[in-house]
């Protein structure tokens, strides 16, 4: 069975660590803007990059490329935890939208779990819903022991499931394949779309030798080669952040790339997969 939620493609922009230096904000700004003109759809921000700095950076993109390309993007947002009560939800996302310029957030997500209970979190999620401010909610960060709580409290609070949690945005790439062991089946199992944060591992496989040396074989980069291996699985989207419009464009050059078997089970001798539960990997 389908997920009731699908991200439009395989590969998104992050953009953590954007807005957070005057210095760099314009060719921040057309980093974005050249993400969206080469056909990214899925954006990723949070309130809490440059506290709402990122944010400000994607709605400049936005209005420079003209608002019609609104439309075609998935913007998503993530509120901070300790404003997750029902109020500070529908607060912290009626100010992203603001800084965002746009009317409305495809995805808006809890970006980790914290002190409020779900239910008031879900209030707040359900608010913004029916005043059309954002069309799907999420989590982050969540292992399976939180989702299993979270789909307890969607399901007290009356929400169907084709209503209920759409993705789970965790950590997930080559040097960081734990969620392998349980909580990619259970996300498989429960029909929730995976968005897989860092899937360079915030740049560290990029330098990684072993994987240089087997991308060269392939004619890709390790980049490449990792952001291939991530989206490999289904309902899936990685979120790579880059300012470079060339690594931009080698980026969202793998959407459509399939790795062999071969390939895998090379991948597989150098980042070993997971026998056994661990904790979640954050970043
Ligand atoms: N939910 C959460 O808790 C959470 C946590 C972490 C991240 N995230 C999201 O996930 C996004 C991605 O994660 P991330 O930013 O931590 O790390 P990442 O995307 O794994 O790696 C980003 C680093 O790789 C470099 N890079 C990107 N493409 C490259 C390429 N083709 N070749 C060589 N270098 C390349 C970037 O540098 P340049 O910019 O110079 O290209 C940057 O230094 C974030 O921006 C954010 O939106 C979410």
């Amino acid at each position: 069975m389908k997920s009731h939620f699908k991200f439009p493609d395989k590969i998104g922009l992050g953009t953590w660590r954007m807005g957070e230096s005057e210095n760099s904000k314009l060719e921040e700004i057309n980093a974005i803007e050249e993400a969206i003109r080469l056909g990214y759809q899925v954006i990723d921000t949070a309130e809490m990059y440059a506290n709402g700095g990122a944010e400000v950076l994607i709605g400049k993109a936005i209005k420079n490329l003209g608002y019609s390309c609104r439309d075609k993007l998935t913007l998503v947002s993530k509120v901070l935890p300790h404003n997750a009560s029902k109020n500070g939800v529908i607060k912290a996302c009626e100010a992203s939208i603001k800084r965002l310029g746009c009317e409305y957030l495809d995805l808006y997500l809890l970006h980790w779990r914290g002190q409020y209970p779900f239910e008031s979190t879900l209030e707040g999620f359900q608010n913004l819903k029916e005043r059309g401010l954002i069309k799907h909610h999420g989590v982050s960060n969540f292992d399976v022991h939180d989702l299993k709580e979270w789909t307890a409290a969607e399901q007290s609070f009356g929400l169907q499931r084709t209503n209920g949690l759409a993705t789970n945005q965790v950590f997930y790439a080559l040097n960081a394949r734990g969620v392998e062991f349980d909580l990619i089946p259970k996300l498989r199992e429960d029909k929730v779309s995976l968005m897989a944060y860092s899937p360079l591992g915030g740049g560290d496989l990029i330098r990684h030798k072993k994987l240089q040396g087997l991308a060269s074989t392939q004619g890709l980069s390790a980049a490449q080669l990792a952001l291939a291996w991530v989206i490999r699985q289904e309902n899936t989207v990685a979120i790579p952040k880059s300012v470079s419009k060339l690594r931009i464009k080698e980026n969202w050059s793998c959407k459509d790339l399939t790795l062999s078997t071969d390939t895998l089970l090379a991948l597989d001798q150098i980042f070993t997969p997971p026998r056994a539960k661990t904790s979640l990997s954050v970043i």
